[in-house]
């Protein structure tokens, strides 16, 4: 804990409330407080996840939650923070249903003095260490990757890309791995893993307050080879229509059940622009050609705008002439790119047999894994496979 100063999230939408609570923690002497403010529990959770505060302070009346909603949403997407409750209800049953379910405490507004307040704080910082000192021992699995396509512009291979992408890291990992539509003007991953669900993100997004694991086992479909997926059904909505910090929402809730997300982004607009501090990867999709080339740079110098790092980008040069992928290496260089993948122009579609694409994209994935690529399973020349692998022994003895 920081003694000197601490970092505060007020979740609060009564401003008289908020300047009642900064004059209260002036008062204490020795201590300084950070603290911020947010009105509504959804910019509150986009605040939690950029900050690194010591404590939230959260109202259980806000725009956008009631009662021990807000206290949920905040321990589903932030476990590690304490939570002290503010409430205007002076009741000891929702006191002790909130503490129950992850409350470090609960004030009731009408009776604080800047003492209690004080005190509550600095307990519920103490108490959730301890806590989460006894919970170490539970080994935590590995950090959640999560792989947005961008297209640099339309009918570049994105949807594609991310179609195959999904389907090689889910078989060179076997882990769980999420596919999911956010392109609101292409919709195509439904069509291209012919996965067919009644639900779309934007039903998850709609009822944020239902989404836990079994709302969400309705809501997502299979695919194939045990791909999950969940696609965008046409017609599709505007992004005007799709609030992105709904999305955001639903997106770090899908962090707590994936280690693996991919996303079709489509292209870059302010919804997917509003996303990218959520991505580890980004694979940029263009194709060889100047056009293609131009717009790539475009969407580069914006990225770099917005302060994406490079080494967070992949650049797949899709759809090249068999006799032009070796040039086709350059235009990463020419657009300051380290890490590209160059594919070359075949048979597309994941259910098209022997893919003529497959092999680049099984490349990326086990880049993006860090794994060795396993081989695809010798199905016809059993023997053959052993051969190889004699060989290679033979090679590194
Ligand atoms: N490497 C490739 N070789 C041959 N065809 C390809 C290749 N990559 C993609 N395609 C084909 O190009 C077409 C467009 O692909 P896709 O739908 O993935 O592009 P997109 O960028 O997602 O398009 P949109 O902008 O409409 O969303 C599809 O018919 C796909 O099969
Ligand atoms: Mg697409």
């Amino acid at each position: 804990m920081r003694e000197s100063c601490l970092k505060v999230l007020l979740i609060e939408s009564d401003p008289g409330y908020i300047d009642q609570v900064r004059e209260m923690l002036s008062k204490v002497p020795g201590q300084s407080f950070d603290l911020q403010w947010s009105e509504a529990l959804l910019p509150g959770l986009d605040r939690l996840a950029k900050g690194d505060f010591d404590v939230v302070l959260v109202d259980t009346s806000l725009p956008d939650s009631h009662g021990l909603d807000a206290l949920e949403a905040l321990r589903m997407h932030a476990p590690a923070v304490p939570i002290v409750i503010l409430s205007g209800l002076d009741s000891e049953a929702l006191a002790l249903r909130a503490v129950q379910i992850g409350a470090q405490d609960y004030l009731f507004k009408g009776k604080l003095e800047p003492d209690h307040l004080y005190r509550s704080l600095r307990y519920a910082i103490v108490r959730q260490k301890s806590q989460a000192g006894c919970a170490k021992t539970e080994s935590q699995g590995p950090p959640v990757r999560i792989i947005g396509c961008l297209g640099a512009k339309g009918g570049v291979g994105t949807t594609t890309v991310a179609c195959h992408a999904s389907l090689e890291l889910k078989r060179q990992t076997g882990h769980r791995v999420l596919l999911a539509d956010l392109d609101m003007s292409g919709a195509s991953v439904g069509f291209m893993t012919r996965a067919k669900s009644t639900y779309t993100i934007l039903d998850a997004a709609n009822d944020l307050l239902r989404l836990d694991q079994s709302f969400w086992e309705k809501v997502v479909c299979n695919g194939p080879r045990e791909l999950e997926i969940l696609p965008l059904a046409a017609p599709v909505c505007s992004e005007e229509q799709i609030r992105s910090d709904r999305i955001r929402y639903v997106l770090r809730f899908l962090r707590s059940i994936y280690p693996w997300i991919v996303l079709d982004l489509g292209r870059l607009s302010p919804l997917t622009a509003s996303l990218l501090s959520h991505l580890t990867d980004l694979l940029l999709i263009t194709t060889y050609d100047l056009a293609a080339v131009r717009d790539t740079r475009q969407v580069v110098h914006r990225l770099a705008e917005m302060g994406f790092e490079s080494r967070r980008v992949t650049l797949i040069v899709n759809q090249v002439p068999k006799m032009d992928c070796v040039a086709a290496l350059e235009v990463s260089k020419v657009l300051g790119i380290q890490s590209s993948i160059v594919v070359p122009e075949g048979t597309a579609g994941l259910f098209e047999g022997k893919s003529g694409i497959r092999p680049q994209l099984a490349r990326l994935a086990a880049r993006l894994a860090g794994l060795e690529q396993k081989p695809a399973a010798w199905k016809y020349f059993p023997f053959l496979a052993g051969f190889s692998a004699k060989n290679r022994q033979l090679k590194t003895a």
